[in-house]
């Protein structure tokens, strides 16, 4: 068995006894969002009914606390997390007549790449805890890391519950490479918790319909289908299965989906994601969510959700995307926004900051 090894690397960083601080009650909710159904009765006991939650904070804590209670409770886990670019993100901010610039996260590492894996390697074996046991868990990144993250996972999870390297081919971003060819895809590595997982084959259209020989089995082996005279029959097919080479654009600033904030993802890749791993009604959870496409995707599939973020700017447009939705719609699941109350977030909740109306762009 071939393991990673890094300087100072902490194999065993979680321990129980260790959790006190991670009590039931580490992360308050501090804004809640009522369902439009049954729960405006007098008696609603809000704890007997599922409510979708946004963490703000730091998801390593969050994971700690969400072992208290949702232990193999999480369908699928997608993250995207920040890729080992060595790039802080930078965004402009517009408030009325106050514009301002902001970081909207960071992907630089102090200890270099020993600090940016065992970051990953620490949050990967709570995440394969709380991963229920027909789970999927989908691990988002790019040339950067994604050959060492592999190796974490097979560390963690198993080089057999290794499912896919799916390649996301983004055809339509700019690469100023001069010295290398332009590089255009991610690699989203697929890995389950058992044999026995959540997958649902997904058909997607073809370019042009193609003409093909009827199959079918007899005695377990697959044998052209032929009619009464003896000749092969044909049939026309519009679609295929699909397999693990996306092709999905860059999200593009004049799509309606387009939220402002860096590395937002493609609605599309999660759609597909979220599709082949859970069905309706079960969890889905992503740890860095960013802008809140996993979650707005779950949310539009009828899947149940959790998400976190240590950004306040994540956390701003998470809630606005999802209510905006859930307004458009007129449909109401409950969602509750939830952390750790230190001095500093306590001012920034209280200052109104996240029902404030003001705009985010990426800085070039
Ligand atoms: C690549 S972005 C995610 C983009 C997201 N998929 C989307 O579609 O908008 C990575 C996110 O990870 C968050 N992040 C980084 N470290 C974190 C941590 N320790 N806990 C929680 N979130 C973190 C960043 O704030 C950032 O929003």
């Amino acid at each position: 068995m071939v393991k990673l090894i890094w300087e100072n690397k902490k194999v065993n960083n979680f321990k129980l006894g260790e959790q006190k601080e991670f009590h039931p009650d580490f992360f308050k909710y501090f804004e809640y969002h009522r369902a439009n159904f049954n729960e405006n009765r007098e008696n609603f006991n809000r704890s007997k009914i599922w409510i979708n939650k946004i963490f703000w904070g730091d998801n390593l804590k969050v994971l700690y606390y969400l072992l208290n209670n949702f232990k193999e409770k999480i369908d699928l886990i997608y993250i995207d997390p920040p890729f080992f670019s060595g790039t802080n993100y930078h965004i402009k901010i517009k408030e009325k007549d106050n514009h301002y610039d902001s970081i909207a996260y960071y992907d630089h590492w102090d200890r270099d790449l020993d600090s940016y894996l065992q970051m990953l390697y620490d949050r990967i074996i709570l995440f394969k805890k709380i991963l229920s046991k027909t789970g999927l868990i989908f691990i988002h990144s790019d040339w950067h890391a994604n050959h060492y993250i592999r190796l974490i996972l097979d560390d963690i999870f198993g080089k057999n519950r290794f499912i896919n390297n799916i390649i996301w081919y983004y055809y339509n971003k700019y690469s100023a490479g001069k010295k290398n060819l332009p590089r255009a895809y991610d690699t989203i590595l697929v890995y389950s918790k058992s044999n026995n997982y959540t997958f649902n084959q997904i058909r997607i259209a073809r370019k042009k319909p193609q003409k093909q020989l009827k199959r079918k089995m007899v005695n377990g082996v697959l044998k052209n289908a032929k009619d009464e005279n003896g000749h092969v029959i044909y049939r026309i097919v519009t679609d295929k299965k699909m397999d693990d080479v996306w092709k999905i654009p860059c999200l593009q600033p004049a799509s309606k989906e387009y939220t402002g904030f860096p590395t937002q993802k493609h609605h599309k890749l999660l759609e597909r994601i979220i599709k082949i791993g859970s069905n309706e009604g079960d969890l889905v959870a992503d740890f860095f969510c960013g802008s809140g496409t996993t979650l707005l995707i779950a949310e539009k599939l009828k899947r149940r959700w959790i998400g976190c973020d240590i950004s306040k700017y994540s956390i701003y447009l998470t809630r606005k995307r999802i209510l905006k939705y859930q307004e458009e719609k007129n449909i109401y699941y409950p969602f509750e926004i939830l952390s750790d109350f230190s001095e500093k977030k306590k001012k920034i909740i209280e200052s109104g900051f996240f029902q404030k109306e003001f705009s985010i762009n990426r800085k070039k």
